[in-house]
């Protein structure tokens, strides 16, 4: 018997048998909807297809979240589109790291300015659903706590990825946003691209055997580098002695505050524009020259002759050329006022923010994740974090992935933050940012003068970003 023949049986009989791909994009599946959208350039009727709640992985752990909506533009104001290879905007809708089902949506969302705004500009949107903190089942595990949401999402990336040629859209130019935890998640998927920690998470949903690196991110105001931001909360907003209405702690405040010089220190970044290493004595500067003076000299340029003066009136703090906003940092945060979370504003001592229930485990509903929390809280100087967590940060944090230079991140970036967000530190976007321009990627970062947590403020200028980029 020749060799050659022994090989088409045994090879045969253990391979995958060739059933349907549960996985496939079915073309065909969808709805026709319009949609009317206001644009810069007054409103638009957009004619799209709607696909609706396909599951993104082959075994699901809960339908209500692991789906995602497609709606592809067919013809605006009459004029037929062509979407076969336009950009896919990836909007995820995940706020506070709860669940976040978009598997009742009957059509695009309107409720947020990016995804019609992409429809009516011609790209295909598409709206990822992902499992949340708060998820439990009738055995009381939690099964939405980290890394569910990011490994959802990344399982999404790769169901457009498996689908290339069959789902409208280039799947070589997926662009990720979202809001918030939103922003983090959409961070992470831009910093962790194909990362093999994640691996093991995907196998056991069934995701498609696809890349999960995405070409370009945009995240608003993300609420990211858990592990570090109550430090960097007071370092940002210690000096703010109220949060709400009530008094800081303001020795706990500044204990936190010394622990992030040497944050700082460990992550090596240099500033924008040859300002050199950031620390934490110099990122009051670096932000005011770099991020909140050019900020309000856009919206002070913008405003009609008397709205400036009266703003300038006003806050007598800001300096005006006529073209350029000066002033100080500690005159900033007067203006900014009130702290929006007390101390310490992320890993809370009873266990009560949305970052310790993030960071559950099986029946436990919220852990601390930080060691100095842990130890002011149980009384125990040696108490150390459980053992997985270390693990657990590394696949919530999007820096170790830049630190570790991952070719596989995605080498464009839009990122935004309010000046007035005191969600978490200014400094995260901050460092996120410069992290990504320290090596080399294509980085617009801006935060919007007097923004609260979550504006979006120039979303046309973000359509027009993500043409250019994708181009
Ligand atoms: C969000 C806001 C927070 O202050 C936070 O700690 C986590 C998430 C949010 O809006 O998504």
């Amino acid at each position: 018997v020749p060799a050659v023949t022994a090989a088409t049986g045994p090879a045969s009989a253990t391979a995958r048998p060739k059933g349907r791909d549960p996985l496939a994009f079915d073309p065909d599946a969808h709805t026709t909807l319009t949609a009317s959208v206001v644009t810069d350039e007054g409103e638009k009727t957009v004619t799209y297809r709607f696909f609706k709640a396909i599951p993104y992985v082959a075994e699901p752990v809960d339908l209500t979240y692991q789906t995602l909506n497609v709606s592809v533009p067919v013809a605006v104001d009459g004029h037929p589109v062509d979407a076969t290879r336009a950009p896919i905007l990836l909007s995820n809708a995940v706020g506070g790291y709860m669940p976040s089902s978009t598997a009742g949506a009957t059509g695009i969302s309107l409720n947020r300015p990016n995804p019609p705004l992409a429809l009516a500009a011609g790209y295909v949107v598409v709206e990822p659903g992902a499992r949340g903190r708060t998820l439990v089942d009738a055995d009381g595990t939690y099964y939405g706590v980290a890394p569910a949401a990011v490994v959802d999402l990344k399982a999404a990336v790769r169901y457009l990825r498996h689908n290339e040629g069959r789902i409208p859209g280039n799947t070589d130019r997926i662009v990720a946003t979202g809001v918030s935890a939103g922003g983090a998640l959409t961070s992470l998927l831009g910093a962790t691209g194909d990362s093999r920690s994640y691996e093991p998470y995907l196998r056991a949903l069934g995701a498609a055997d696809a890349s999960d690196a995405i070409f370009a991110a945009a995240p608003y105001c993300p609420i990211t580098d858990l592990e570090h931001a109550d430090m960097a909360y007071e370092w940002n907003w210690g000096g703010n002695p109220l949060a709400g209405g009530s008094p800081v702690d303001q020795s706990l405040s500044r204990e936190l505050r010394g622990q992030f010089a040497e944050y700082q220190a460990s992550l090596r970044l240099d500033g924008r524009g040859g300002f050199g290493r950031l620390t934490a004595r110099n990122y009051d500067t670096y932000l005011v020259s770099t991020y909140l003076e050019p900020s309000a000299s856009r919206y002070l340029a913008a405003l009609a002759d008397d709205d400036r003066a009266r703003y300038l009136a006003a806050n007598p703090w800001i300096d005006w050329n006529g073209h350029r906003a000066s002033f100080a940092w500690a005159d900033f945060l007067t203006h900014v006022g009130a702290r929006r979370k007390n101390v310490p504003s992320f890993d809370a001592f009873d266990l009560s923010t949305p970052e310790n229930n993030l960071f559950g485990r099986g029946t436990t509903r919220a852990r601390h994740f930080t060691p100095w929390s842990l130890r002011k809280a149980t009384g125990d100087d040696r108490a150390r974090l459980d053992a997985d967590l270390r693990e657990q940060l590394g696949l919530m944090n999007p820096m170790p992935s830049l630190a570790r230079r991952n070719p596989h991140r995605a080498r464009h970036w839009f990122i935004r933050v309010g000046t007035k967000d005191s969600d978490t530190s200014l400094t995260v976007v901050g460092n996120l940012a410069a992290a990504l321009e320290n090596l080399g990627d294509d980085v617009d970062a801006f935060m919007y003068w007097d923004g609260g947590h979550g504006v979006n403020l120039d979303a046309p200028d973000f359509i027009d970003w993500v043409g250019r980029v994708c181009r």
